[in-house]
């Protein structure tokens, strides 16, 4: 056992923190909280949902010049995922002589702040969006707000603050952290596994306890193949949104747990002539990004997922993996023909998307086998995507459903017609019945009569909490109608 075992090592405000015999899923939070005593980092619901948890946590960028920062819920972040990072809480901000970082005096400035208890996680997103975005919009302060809940100020105040930080040099809105960066390079961890005399990889916990449950980080999907055929049952931890929960809400405690956040070819992205290959641990943000220009639609939809903490953490593969119903990124991918590269071991294979569900959170995916990536087709010559989720609020909420679209509109009928859901059956799935009834036809031809009976022959009815039968089946429809009314405008001369 290495002497590095059962420690976990991050950065904080210029100091080393070495957090030693620790459990594997002690939180983030509860950590900066009880041993550093951070308590101006708050705990809420627990669930991601609030925000007063919120900090901040940088890696050195490709270079090893400066620290890139995400926000991050540390409610549900699992201490030892931090182990070659650095970590800024609000009390990181405060200069050495008093001066506040510019978000708090703006806060202090425009009365952003009435019980405090929401304030911190608010300063520490919007002081994350400034770090790269120094000239906000109203509308891009909303959206960096979207994940913390206020209930007594209101948010006029807080956007104000915004505002009003934002008319100061850019150079000051940055946060101080020049010493962490050698401290940084100091601690990174190992690119590259430790390969035993026999050639066979070994892996170091960065956890470990008396009774041999284990917390490790590997570096390379090699790495991770062999770990995982040795210990076929471990949790694969990618972003921790869900896994968080379960830790924070059901109590759960894996045995072996696998992070992935250290992979650097599953953060990857390769990009093809006709393909993009979404590496596994690809954050969400990340592929929000990507998609921005040739799927608008399908990057409209990863704006609303979650809040800028989740998407910053929560990956492709982590939302396909987790199986939800109502997951969010499936409708657009299983539309577009997304595949997935699969390994177990030595052994790759790719499976479609639309093939990979085989029943509510039940998969193709065998003990020890993992998503690699995710290959997603670029758009082809006339062709049309439309996707939209319907949900009751209109930012962080989950979908009562979600349809996406893909098409082409040649000599005036829609061909080649994709459509697929989530929320209308136990996983997200295509509906070859209802791409049935539009494929071939004139958009004025569609009938709405012929997708409500294609709709009730493709999934069981059935009230959820989030919506009733009555309800979803209509919007399932309406959208469908929309993208076909829509399409008139795009036919390709
Ligand atoms: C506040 C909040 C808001 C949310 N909003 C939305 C929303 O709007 N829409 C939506 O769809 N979901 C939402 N979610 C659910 C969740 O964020 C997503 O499912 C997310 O994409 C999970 O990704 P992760 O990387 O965090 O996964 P993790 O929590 O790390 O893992 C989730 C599951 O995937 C498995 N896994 C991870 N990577 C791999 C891999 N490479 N191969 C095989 N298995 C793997 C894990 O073992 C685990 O079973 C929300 C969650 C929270 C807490
Ligand atoms: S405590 Fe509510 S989001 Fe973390
Ligand atoms: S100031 Fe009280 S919750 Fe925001």
């Amino acid at each position: 056992m290495s002497e590095a075992t059962n420690s976990v090592r991050f950065v904080l405000d210029g100091t080393i923190v070495e957090a030693q015999g620790k459990r594997r899923t002690t939180t983030v939070l509860d950590y900066l909280r009880e041993e550093m005593h951070r308590t101006g980092t708050k705990e809420g619901c627990a669930e991601g949902d609030c925000g007063a948890c919120v900090v901040l946590v940088g890696e050195l960028n490709a270079g090893g010049t400066a620290i890139n920062y995400v926000p991050s819920n540390s409610c549900m972040q699992l201490l030892p995922s931090l182990d070659g990072k650095s970590v800024k809480t609000v009390e990181s901000l405060k200069s050495k002589d008093g001066t506040l970082h510019p978000i708090q005096q703006g806060m202090v400035d425009c009365f952003g702040s009435q019980c405090g208890f929401c304030t911190p996680g608010i300063v520490m997103s919007l002081t994350g969006l400034v770090q790269t975005n120094a000239c906000p919009s109203r509308a891009q302060i909303n959206d960096a707000l979207s994940g913390n809940l206020c209930r007594c100020t209101g948010y006029k105040p807080i956007i104000d603050a915004t505002l009003k930080a934002c008319q100061r040099p850019a150079a000051e809105l940055k946060i101080n952290d020049t010493a962490d960066v050698a401290l940084l390079k100091q601690i990174a961890r190992d690119s590259e596994p430790t390969v035993g005399l026999d050639g066979q990889i070994i892996t170091q916990p960065v956890v470990r306890t008396k009774k041999g449950s284990e917390f490790v980080s590997p570096s390379t999907v090699d790495e991770v193949a062999t770990y995982l055929t040795k210990h076929p049952q471990a949790t694969l931890l990618a972003g921790s949104t869900e896994i968080g929960l379960q830790v924070n809400k059901q109590f759960s405690r894996p045995q072996h747990i696998v992070y992935l956040g250290n992979v650097a070819e599953l953060k990857a992205v390769k990009d093809s002539k006709d393909a993009w290959s979404i590496g596994a641990a690809t954050p969400l943000a990340v592929v929000e990004t990507l998609v921005a220009k040739a799927y608008a639609d399908f990057a409209e939809v990863i704006r609303r997922f979650g809040s800028p903490p989740i998407r910053s953490t929560a990956t492709l593969a982590g939302n396909i993996a987790n199986g939800s119903p109502i997951g969010d990124t499936m409708p657009c991918l299983m539309a577009l023909g997304a595949t997935l590269v699969l390994r177990a071991g030595e052994k790759t294979r790719k499976v479609a998307l639309d093939a990979f569900y085989t029943g509510m959170k039940a998969s193709v995916l065998q003990a020890g086998e993992f998503i690699v990536s995710i290959e997603l087709p670029k758009p082809k010559a006339g062709q049309v995507f439309r996707a939209h989720k319907i949900s009751k609020r209109f930012d962080q909420d989950i979908s009562a459903t979600c349809a996406a679209m893909r098409y082409e509109l040649v000599g005036g009928k829609l061909k080649n017609v994709q459509i697929a859901y989530n929320g209308m059956a136990p996983s997200p799935c295509r509906a070859p019945k209802i791409e049935a009834v539009i494929e071939g036809k004139a958009p004025a031809d569609v009938r709405a009569a012929d997708i409500d009976a294609a709709i009730t022959a493709s999934f069981p009815a059935r009230d959820g909490l989030r919506a009733t039968w009555a309800y979803r089946s209509l919007v399932a429809r309406n959208l469908l109608m929309q993208f076909v009314e829509e399409s008139v405008e795009k036919e390709v001369a």
